[in-house]
């Protein structure tokens, strides 16, 4: 297959929509529409916010899975994620809530909630309300990020672990800005890019496509690991990309070759519609040509993000044979979805 001289179709409409100069009517077709196997938000650990963007004492509303959540850090530094909504008379604990004595005060009444959920001080009562309960979500905080465990059934402990990632946490590797989005798809379309080797010609350019060593389902968790030439001035250059995927919140890309470049990959439901992106870059080695590899990784993004807002799933595609390992990577998908949610409750009845 012979690259095209100059940009792909699509980067040329992704560099016209960065520079504001080209816009696309939306489908108007629904998400259930175009992704109907999309009927519950996948159980997983979800990223919410890098940790150093959260200070002690501090509270805010987040919006994720449909649902209004309260993200906060008590004084001793834990971080914890709850429903928004006061158990009391309903006000939004993420709107002028505050952290005192390890609790999160209501801005209503200033009834306070423990971590757990539970209510422990009524400031005009001598009696704390014992049968009110928040839900609270499992959180960690793992590789610079604080993630909650979601899964539709609240009593359902965390399936697995998010590994500890140390090695990419020390001086050697130097943070880059993270780089975020909101796409108009499920994060499985997102994820579904990954196995697609070919359209890195022709969507990106790219001069090779990487060559797959290996790809396992492993449980909850995806390992792939495949060798390839990177284009430098100098030639091509053979080096690795390998990525290991935690779950449908949390994955890991590793560059090798030319310079070492690690990105988390982080995508969270925001609602039904839209799914928010964001991936947090550390380049080891000379500075200059991990920014210009990060740079064009971000480039890629944009042009990946023209199709994921525009497209649908196709449930039985017409595959060839040098495509990329989809439908096991579907199978394997199809595993985090399941009922009893009650946000989703309805989405499919409309
Ligand atoms: S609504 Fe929260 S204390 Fe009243
Ligand atoms: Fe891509």
């Amino acid at each position: 297959m012979e690259p095209l001289d100059g940009e792909t179709p699509l980067q040329a409409i992704a560099r016209q929509a960065a520079a504001g100069q080209q816009s696309f009517p939306e489908s108007s077709m629904t998400s259930l529409e175009r992704f109907p196997y999309y009927t519950a938000f996948p159980f997983a650990w979800y990223p919410i916010v890098p940790g150093d963007r959260l200070g002690r004492g501090e509270v805010r509303p987040v919006r994720l899975l449909a649902r209004d959540l309260v993200l906060w850090r008590d004084d001793d530094g834990d971080a914890h994620v709850m429903d928004a909504y006061c158990p009391h008379l309903g006000a939004n604990l993420g709107i002028g809530g505050r952290v005192e004595n390890g609790n999160l005060v209501c801005p209503y009444h200033w009834w306070e909630w423990a971590a757990d959920g539970t209510n422990a001080r009524i400031p005009y009562s001598e009696r704390t309300n014992r049968k009110a309960q928040l839900r609270t979500y499992p959180t960690i905080e793992r590789n610079g990020l604080v993630m909650f465990w979601f899964h539709p059934d609240p009593d359902q402990a965390p399936l697995w672990e998010i590994p500890e990632l140390d090695e990419y946490l020390t001086d050697e590797w130097a943070p880059l800005e993270p780089a975020e989005w909101t796409v108009r798809c499920p994060w499985q379309e997102l994820a579904e890019n990954g196995p697609d080797y070919v359209h890195l010609r022709t969507v990106h350019g790219a001069a090779s496509v990487p060559e797959l060593e290996s790809l396992d389902f492993d449980g909850y968790f995806n390992h792939m690991r495949s060798t390839v030439d990177f284009a430098t001035p100098r030639g091509p250059t053979r080096g690795r990309i390998d990525t290991d995927g935690y779950g449908p919140g949390f994955s890991v890309a590793r560059f090798s070759g030319i310079v070492d470049t690690v990105f988390f990959n982080v995508t969270v439901p925001i609602d039904w519609e839209t799914t928010w992106s964001m991936k947090l870059y550390r380049v080891r080695g000379p500075a200059s040509v991990g920014e210009a590899l990060v740079r064009d990784l971000k480039k890629q993004m944009a042009e990946d993000n023209v199709v994921f807002d525009n497209k649908i799933h196709v449930p039985s595609p017409a595959l060839a044979d040098a495509d990329g390992p989809i439908l096991p990577f579907r199978r394997w998908a199809a595993q985090f979805y399941v009922d009893g949610d009650p946000v989703a409750a309805g989405r499919t009845q409309g």
